[in-house]
């Protein structure tokens, strides 16, 4: 038996539909805040995202070369390719531009519990705009798509700008190492390292720093930076909002194209990979041949989404069940047609098993059951059951539908 790639899966009806809720949750979510959607290639010119994206997801990607030559990767995140599609195509819109995505993206990675290698996100990009309101903006609108989802998540927010001044003599490699460590928090061999650079008097700074809850906090680490002011309104804005978060000034973001505000969220039940956000301000506009252009944005992890959450409740849609004889069959179809045509999901029976085999299966999937045999057929009226009450009456087929819709109908034999 062939089995799927390691790191995929299959989605069956039942989850599909338990996604479909949610996505659509989450793209009410963005509606409300203003942003539309977008959608860009599944696989990309493999420069898009090594210009910039970072060594981490560049040794992560499905790169490969089609027939014709070209380097090509399956896309490993969607920020580098909307902003490739607001250079080519949006850049006279007049700006903000708010746009959102669900789709799928690709990373080589060891698959785990909430890391797969086809995964979805749920993101946003705010493009041409470069203020605090902007960066509390994408910050409230990936809370709203969260709690819309009904995910518990912790959220924590941070400015690049004062690890940086940190380590302004390192140069880019060391800085990336120190980043890098002090992401995964090993604090030894972050240590080990700044030793090795010499520059171990860093270590208290940096551990100072990251351990920082306020602003005042991580100030007296830094000293005074130029970023300060619009920080403090940021903080101003999120708390006028009331949302709940905590500042932290530890956060890295592992892609390498954020310049100020960064922010991730961690879901309590999701184990290792428990983050369930991530996103920040950037700038990716000028690589791709466009205008220098401040953008701010963030992805949702929907499938940490999805195991956060656990069993969801999908609401229930009315089923009604059409069985018939031989005899009956055109007018079960007709019947089905109109159940349809209402907006109600209408099961034909297809098994050709008797009326009471029929009847058994319907019980167990349906709310309604409309029975056509040749009695039926030839009077031009229906059998319609009630499998909750089982109730039985004969109707004509518009009241049949009517019923089904929960709609009243005029006492059978009164017309
Ligand atoms: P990222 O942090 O690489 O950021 O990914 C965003 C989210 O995608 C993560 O927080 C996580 O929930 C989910 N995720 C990442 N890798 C996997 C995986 N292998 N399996 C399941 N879920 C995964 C970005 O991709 C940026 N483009 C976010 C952004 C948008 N920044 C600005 N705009």
């Amino acid at each position: 038996m062939l089995q799927r790639p390691r790191g995929t899966r299959d989605f069956l009806p039942d989850e599909m539909e338990a996604r479909a809720e949610i996505e659509g949750r989450m793209r009410e979510a963005a509606r409300r805040f203003g942003y539309r959607p977008v959608r860009t290639p599944a696989f990309e010119e493999l420069e898009l995202f090594t210009l910039r994206s970072g060594p981490g997801i560049v040794n992560e990607m499905y790169a490969f070369e089609d027939k014709g030559g070209r380097a090509l990767t399956l896309r490993p995140e969607l920020t580098a390719p909307v902003l490739r599609l607001y250079v080519n195509e949006a850049r006279v819109l007049p700006k903000p531009l708010r746009w959102y995505y669900v789709d799928d993206c690709f990373r080589y990675e060891r698959p785990q519990k909430g890391r797969y290698r086809q995964f979805w996100q749920f993101g946003a990009e705010l493009i041409g705009v470069d203020s605090a309101g902007a960066d509390a903006e994408v910050i409230l609108l990936a809370d709203a798509a969260l709690r819309a989802a009904g995910v518990q998540y912790e959220l924590k927010v941070g400015h690049l700008a004062l690890l940086r001044s940190l380590l302004v003599d390192l140069d880019e490699t060391a800085r990336r190492t120190v980043m890098g460590l002090l992401d995964k928090r090993e604090m030894n061999a972050l240590r080990d390292a700044l030793t090795d650079l010499g520059r171990a008097d860093l270590l208290g700074s940096l551990v100072a720093l990251v351990g920082a809850t306020t602003l005042d906090e991580a100030f007296a680490v830094t000293g005074p930076l130029p970023e300060e002011a619009r920080l403090r309104e940021l903080v101003a804005l999120l708390e006028a909002a009331g949302l709940e978060y905590s500042l932290n000034f530890g956060i890295v973001r592992g892609l390498d194209y954020y310049t100020g505000m960064v922010f991730e969220g961690f879901a309590a039940n999701l184990g290792a990979e428990n983050q369930i956000v991530g996103g920040g301000a950037y700038r990716l506009a000028h690589l791709f041949g466009g205008e220098d252009t401040p953008s701010c944005g963030f992805a949702i992890g929907f499938d940490r989404v999805m195991v956060a959450l656990g069993e969801v409740a999908v609401p229930h849609r009315t089923v009604v069940a059409i069985l018939s004889t031989p005899e009956g069959a055109a007018s079960a179809f007709r019947a089905a047609a109109a159940l349809r045509a209402a907006g109600l999901r209408a099961e034909l029976d297809l098994s050709g098993k008797g009326l009471g085999a029929q009847m058994t299966k319907a019980a167990k999937t349906a709310d309604f059951a409309v029975l056509i045999g040749a009695r039926e057929a030839e009077a031009g009226v229906v059998a319609f059951k009630n499998l909750s009450t089982g109730l039985q009456e004969t109707l004509c087929l518009e009241d049949a539908v009517a019923r089904a819709a929960g709609r009243e109908v005029d006492a059978p034999g009164s017309r």
